[in-house]
């Protein structure tokens, strides 16, 4: 069997597993993290070929590669130097255009060279235009918006042989701006998966910033306003320089990542548990179920995404992916954080839970049988006639759902209201509420987060599957959502944003919301649609269809290796 490879943080559980692998006498093999150096090239916007020149002469000096900054009033609401101004420019300097226009590939054709173009892969349609704006001569980069889902990226550095990316820090159009430090969650994703790209952060970068941007994992620093309006050009740029050399030197000692070879682990996992013990919470009720054990919880989870397949292959339909994206925060709600009794459904002290995004209910159903809700058997009876497990959530049919669902976008509204009644009638019970960020297109969503503001619903948690997907496609695209997390905490709620797969996490999140009283909370779990699925993460298709024969044992067979991971049941 040829050998494969798992990444392993060196951390926690992670340490514990690497340990495990070298005693049991596999053969581990441990490979020191790339160096990554660090480069400042200086960006230049402006509108004519005399500026340019000028400022050219200015850092020619101190750098070996100038940023253009080229942009066509369409794009951007801006207009810099056009075309004429770009050609015969000086040797002795290597040039990158950075091209911030509406169609880049009739841009190109006019200035071919060897310089390297930076192309934003908003503007791209098809990727067979990586090829065309290649055969231009020059070096081919991706540029990325802010609000755009790094994961966009992704299919061109995986399959068109992009090795260059220019991470936006802002907004693009004008030079200095505010740096966006939310940008800096793609700068270390791209990092981790693509551990050799060349990853530039263009906007806002100083020598404050650019530490940040490097320790997150970038290693090229586009500056404009910090370098050209600095009292002495070479100190400036130093300065960044070396900042971005103690960000670089952080991210070096932070990454206590290794790489073991080992044959027989031939699925990637990228953020194993934390193996902590969590404390029992002191108000636990009557039959109420607190596994602490965050591996069991893991087990439960994969168990969960088992018989999403197995449910969805008998039923020939249903929705996957998000349901997959979700079976780790439903594993611990309903393991660990909800206060709940599947023997007494309707036990008044209980939490109660609302699924606004309904369709991903095999996720839910799956969760409650294996808290003991009714039989796992009848998990196969999904979407038949007669069952009690239907396409979307009935409150009449089957005890233990709290709210009916399916039209999206009104869930929140529900679990605003009962949050209501609780603290009105002063009672204990908190309302959780779990929701779509495609959900977020609908305008009823925005009215439940204001009122839940207004009325100070601390006993409130929402819970957001930021998955970046929704029917249509990506959720950027169809109506832009970000930034999500201002526009919480501008509407009066406590925000806090976590990894949606890693179940301390989701644990610890549901925990701090109990010490905000006067906030509702909403936690952004970042997921990935179709998790622990090979051919269906991040795949749109796999929103609303089943997995066919062939489909569903590959599913089981990539679920059965990621459950090895955590070991026995025992
Ligand atoms: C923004 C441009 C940037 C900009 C950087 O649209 O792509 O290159 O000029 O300017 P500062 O460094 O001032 O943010
Ligand atoms: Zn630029």
């Amino acid at each position: 069997m040829a050998s494969s490879e798992i990444s392993i943080t060196m951390q926690g559980f992670g340490r514990f597993i690497y340990e495990g692998l070298k005693a049991s006498g596999i053969h581990v093999v441990t490979r020191v993290p790339i160096q990554m150096d660090v480069e400042v090239i200086p960006a230049i916007l402006v509108k004519s070929r005399k500026e340019l020149l000028a400022h050219i002469e200015k850092v020619k000096p101190s750098v070996t590669a100038v940023h253009i900054d080229i942009m066509d009033n369409d794009f951007v609401p801006n207009n810099t130097i056009g075309l004429d101004g770009l050609t015969d420019l000086p040797s002795g300097i290597s040039y990158e255009f950075h091209w911030m226009v509406k169609d880049p590939e009739n841009w190109l054709l006019k200035v071919p060279g060897k310089h390297i173009n930076l192309v934003h892969v908003e503007t791209i349609y098809e990727r067979k235009q990586i090829e065309r704006m290649r055969a231009f001569g020059g070096k081919i980069g991706l540029a990325i918006n802010p609000p755009t889902p790094v994961e966009k990226l992704y299919p061109y550095i995986n399959d068109e042989g992009i090795e260059q990316v220019l991470i936006m820090a802002v907004n693009p159009g004008f030079s200095g701006q505010k740096y966006i430090v939310e940008v800096e969650s793609k700068i270390r994703a791209l990092r981790e998966k693509f551990p050799k790209l060349q990853i530039e952060v263009d906007g806002g970068i100083n020598p404050e910033t650019s530490e940040r941007a490097s320790e997150a994992g970038a290693n090229i620093l586009a500056a404009s306003s910090a370098i050209f309006m600095a009292e002495s050009i070479p100190d400036s740029i130093k300065n960044i320089y070396d900042s971005g050399i103690r960000g670089r030197d952080k991210w070096q000692t932070c990454l206590l990542e290794k790489t073991v070879t080992e044959s027989g682990i031939p699925k990637l996992i990228t953020e194993p548990p934390k193996q902590t013990l969590l404390p029992l919470s002191p108000s636990v009720g009557v039959g109420a179920i607190k596994i602490t054990d965050i591996k069991k919880l893991y087990l439960l989870s994969n168990s969960i995404r088992q018989n999403i397949v197995k449910m969805l292959h008998e039923a020939k339909s249903g929705h996957p992916a998000g349901s997959m994206g979700l079976a780790d925060v439903f594993a611990a709600l309903y393991f660990n954080v909800l206060n709940h009794d599947p023997k007494n459904p309707i036990w008044e002290g209980r939490d109660r839970f609302v699924l606004s995004n309904g369709h991903v209910c095999p996720g839910l159903y799956a969760t409650m049988a294996e808290a003991g809700y009714f039989p796992k058997e009848e998990l196969m009876t999904l979407r038949k006639l007669g069952s009690r497990l239907q396409g979307h959530p009935h409150r009449e049919s089957l005890p233990g759902i709290e709210s009916s669902s399916g039209p999206l976008g009104q869930g929140l509204s529900i679990a605003v209201g009962m949050a209501l009644v609780a603290k009105r009638e002063k009672k204990g019970w908190r309302v959780y509420c779990v929701c779509s960020d495609g959900e977020h297109n609908e305008g009823q969503i925005w009215e439940a987060a204001l009122l839940a503001s207004k009325f100070k619903l601390g006993n409130l948690v929402a819970i957001m599957d930021r998955n970046l997907i929704q029917i249509d496609g990506f959720t950027e695209d169809v109506l832009p959502l970000e930034p999500l997390e201002e526009k919480y905490r501008a509407f009066g709620w406590n925000v806090i944003s976590i990894d949606g797969h890693n179940i301390q996490q989701i644990i610890s999140a549901c925990n701090e919301a109990k010490a905000v009283f006067d906030k509702p909370t909403m936690i952004i779990a970042h997921t990935i649609p179709g998790k622990d699925i090979s051919f269906m993460e991040f795949i749109t298709e796999w929103h609303g269809k089943s997995p066919g024969d062939k489909e569903a044992i590959t599913a089981l067979e990539d679920l059965e290796q990621e459950r090895k991971f955590y070991g026995n049941e025992t």
